[in-house]
């Protein structure tokens, strides 16, 4: 029997979301399911993330219309097409870069998208790349202490940076971005990579469609998080007012109502309605951008090397946070071959 599309989960103390439909419902009534929930910081760590704290309370996730509507425009305006950085020279070069054997997240996924996002942001300084790494390496290994205080006296420092070049709001935004567009790309080229390296004969579908069910199948952001603001009866679960919800969109994408053969990597998969974006008023305004800097970094892997393979042990994958889902490394060599 399959799940039910709402449960409620005691651990998490949040009801679960799962069914395609019933994700579609949440995502598309901000009035019903506000967005304020930002996340908690833990006690000890407050003191050095005072800064961050008071700036991530007024990214676009955690708010509701009308301030929401008012902050989104000039966001969207900022990653719109026109505005991209020429992310395929950036993927081009670094691939060329490239020896026979890499870690494809540490030596390839990870700088171009922080790249990319140093494009956006006009901030191409060593700086920047230092704080994003030791950010990137704080999460890939958030069980080590030493690592995890580095990630955050990274992102500490990235506040102080920022304050002393900017004002709030754009320091804020440029933070918000780091956060939201860099280990984002880099988690969304890693899976999409491994799941086209072990199915055999993928490795050379069409692009477009092939990220586009990377994004599904194996998506970087597992789910987003929701309050109601008033008592709810969502796909026959009555929920009260206030309630903590968790949307699983990852879960969404696998629903069998909507995806056929939704266990399978299916590369040419057309129509692939996922939900790995979001939907509605906090659709992902990155997401043309992420698109586009994948199929380039895949294209540019696939031109320096056409026989890349992995290598070495399964993959480790990141386990900073429940809904986020990448590999820390991704061990690979183009040798033999091309
Ligand atoms: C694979 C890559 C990415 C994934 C899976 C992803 C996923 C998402 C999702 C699910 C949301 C909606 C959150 C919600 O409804 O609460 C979102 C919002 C957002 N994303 Fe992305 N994102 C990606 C890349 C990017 C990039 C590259 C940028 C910018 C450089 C970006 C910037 C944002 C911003 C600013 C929002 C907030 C929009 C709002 O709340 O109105 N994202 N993203």
């Amino acid at each position: 029997m399959s799940d039910p599309p709402v449960r409620w989960d005691e651990r998490l103390r949040r009801f679960v979301v799962t069914g395609h439909r019933a994700v579609v419902a949440v995502l598309q009534d901000p009035a019903a399911y506000s967005s304020r929930v930002a996340p908690q910081v833990p006690a000890g760590d407050r003191e050095l993330l005072a800064g961050f704290t008071q700036w991530s309370a007024s990214w676009l996730f955690f708010l509701d219309p009308p301030e929401h509507t008012a902050r989104r425009t000039p966001v969207a305006k900022s990653l719109a097409p026109r505005a991209l950085a020429p992310v395929e020279h950036h993927a081009i070069e670094l691939a060329a870069q490239l020896p026979t054997a890499f870690d494809a997240v540490a030596d390839f996924a990870h700088p171009l998208a922080a790249r990319v996002v140093a494009e956006v942001l006009g901030d191409t300084g060593a700086g920047f790349f230092a704080r994003a790494r030791a950010m990137e390496r704080a999460s890939a290994n958030a069980r080590d202490p030493a690592a995890r205080r580095a990630g955050l006296e990274a992102i500490a420092a990235a506040v102080t940076a920022l304050r002393s070049t900017v004002d709030e709001v754009t320091g804020a935004h440029s933070l918000m971005l780091m956060f939201a567009g860099i280990e984002t790309t880099q988690n969304l080229i890693a899976n999409t990579l491994h799941a086209l390296l072990t199915h055999p004969g993928t490795w050379d579908s069409a692009l477009p469609e092939a990220v586009e069910e990377g994004a599904r199948y194996a998506p970087p952001v597992r789910g987003v998080l929701r309050r109601t603001t008033r008592a709810v009866v969502l796909a026959g679960v009555a929920i009260p007012a206030g309630a903590e919800l968790v949307a699983l969109t990852a879960a969404a994408n696998r629903d069998p109502a909507v995806f056929t053969h939704p266990d399978r990597f299916d590369p040419a998969r057309r129509p692939n309605r996922h939900l790995t974006f979001g939907l509605g008023r906090h659709y992902c305004p990155g997401a043309e951008l992420t698109r586009r800097t994948t199929i380039a970094a895949l294209a540019a892997l696939r031109a320096r090397h056409p026989g890349l393979r992995l290598t070495g042990p399964a993959p480790r994958w990141r386990d900073h946070d429940p809904l986020v889902h990448a590999p820390v490394s991704l061990l690979v060599t183009g040798a033999g071959q091309g």
